[in-house]
């Protein structure tokens, strides 16, 4: 058997797919370790930020060095870059073939044929890759993703993702609980579902969001469910009565709130006003006081004012968020920012209000970590903490990463756990019985 190499990058709908990908190849190859086995190298890549792109492309220049006389090595540009390829990465054979999100089940035949076309990015509006089974050699047996839905409506004016993946589509609710009864048969313990906005998932007319968690829960109810990503504009009351109302539901919201400037909200196409955003939070701290919420920040979008960003800072510490993802704007060309708005703020501008955020974010989560000492939170054991061989590591409901000494804790086991310390990043705790 030929063997396949994946290389992942970007968020975990690119890993997700990854699995449809080695499943789809997988009567002709065999997975192998690294690049330097490999008859074909896959990378499935990420266009998010300019930076992402610019890694993988060193990468791919890299790889050049194993294209050897004699040795056919076949290498592809998968994932969210493939919908943005440009003509000279195939005449200059930095890649040979090219396919799309939409476009892996083309993937044997181009990989078999060479008379077929080498660059299939077209975009579906209904490809969900319904009746593949993901392989899952990318989990340590324990927590697994489920995409429930693929693509973006929502045109959020920075975001390259609805040129990418194209229009959001539902997956068939039976095929996702199917999934989820061979997972809990397998053993596993935990999964996430996976959408760019869960919370628009609909099939069938009626058949929505909080109906599917409801389901998840159940089919699931041995496992952990949990969920991401949740755009604040679709943020239901159902669905946080639906979390309330089952245990294995877990008890974190990410809630990306990109800014705390109404102004900045318009002209990023969010449909949602600070006001908006903090009636959600108090929603959430209502129905479900126990939970964390994260969320994503972007620095310096066009036009942001110190004014602006002062009211990023403000919303964080209304919103007292346990923990973010922070980035500074990136143009990307295609999106409406670029094409209409100016990239204004300059770049020392950004980092500078990058670094407030990220400071202030490291208080919070700190102070977040503080109120939990004394707790004792439910623990799904992951494995060995990185630190030391004695210690393990674990999440609780709320997902956040708690160390404790190993006392003969095998992987997958559910523990209760008493904070006891902390540091910015991890609560320390110990097992208690
Ligand atoms: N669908 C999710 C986000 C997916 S992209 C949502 O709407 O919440 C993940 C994060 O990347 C976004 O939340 C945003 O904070 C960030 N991001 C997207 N485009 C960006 C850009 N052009 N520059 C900087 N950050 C960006
Ligand atoms: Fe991008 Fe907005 Fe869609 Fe999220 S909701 S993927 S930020 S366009
Ligand atoms: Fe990146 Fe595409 Fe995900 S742009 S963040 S891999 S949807």
């Amino acid at each position: 058997m030929k063997q396949l190499y994946i290389e992942t990058y970007g968020c975990q709908m690119n890993f997700a797919d990854s699995e449809v990908v080695a499943s789809i190849l997988s009567d002709e190859y065999r997975l192998c370790q690294t690049a330097q086995e490999a008859d074909v190298i896959l990378l499935n890549t990420c266009s998010i930020r300019e930076n992402a792109e610019q890694r993988v492309l060193k990468r791919l220049e890299e790889l050049r060095a194993l294209r050897k006389k004699g040795k056919s090595l076949k290498i592809g540009l998968i994932g969210c870059m493939a919908s943005r390829y440009q003509d000279n990465w195939v005449e200059s054979h930095l890649v040979d073939f090219i396919a799309g999100p939409d476009s892996y089940r083309f993937l044997p035949e181009i990989l078999s044929d060479a008379e077929a076309p080498q660059i299939r990015t077209e975009l579906s509006t209904d490809e969900t890759y319904s009746g593949i089974i993901p392989m899952r050699y990318q989990t340590n047996g324990i927590s697994a993703f489920v995409s429930i839905m693929r693509g973006c409506n929502n045109f959020c004016t920075y975001c390259v993702v609805p040129y990418t993946r194209g229009r959001e589509r539902s997956r068939n609710p039976e095929d996702i609980l199917q999934e989820i009864r061979t997972l809990c048969e397998k053993g596993y313990k935990e999964v996430t579902l996976l959408g760019q906005n869960v919370n628009s998932y609909l099939w069938g007319g009626g058949y929505g969001f909080p109906q599917l968690m409801a389901d998840v829960a159940k089919t699931g109810h041995e496992m952990r469910v949990r969920f991401t990503t949740s755009h604040p504009k679709d943020l239901s009351d159902e669905l946080l009565e639906t979390m309330a109302a089952h245990p294995n539901i877990c008890k974190n919201i990410h809630l990306p709130a990109q800014s705390g400037s109404s102004e900045v909200l318009k002209r990023m196409n969010r449909k949602y006003t600070r006001e908006d955003y903090l009636e959600r939070i108090g929603s959430i701290r209502r129905i479900l006081p126990e939970a964390t919420i994260s969320t994503d920040l972007i620095s310096g979008f066009c036009g942001e004012t110190p004014q602006d960003h002062e009211a990023t800072l403000s919303l964080m510490r209304e919103a007292r968020f346990d923990y973010a993802f922070m980035f500074k704007y990136s143009e990307r060309s295609g999106t409406y920012a670029a094409k209409h708005l100016k990239d204004d703020v300059p770049d020392e501008v950004k980092t500078a209000r990058l670094e407030e955020v990220i400071a202030l974010q490291r208080e919070l989560s700190y102070e977040s970590h503080r109120r939990d000492i004394g707790k004792t939170f439910e623990v799904l054991a992951e494995g060995p903490s990185k630190r030391s061989d004695e210690h393990f590591f674990g999440r609780n409901s709320q997902n956040k990463v708690i160390v404790f000494p190993k006392e003969g804790t095998q992987p997958g086991q559910l523990l209760n756990v008493t904070v006891n310390n902390c540091t910015t990043a991890t609560l320390l705790g110990k097992i208690t019985r």
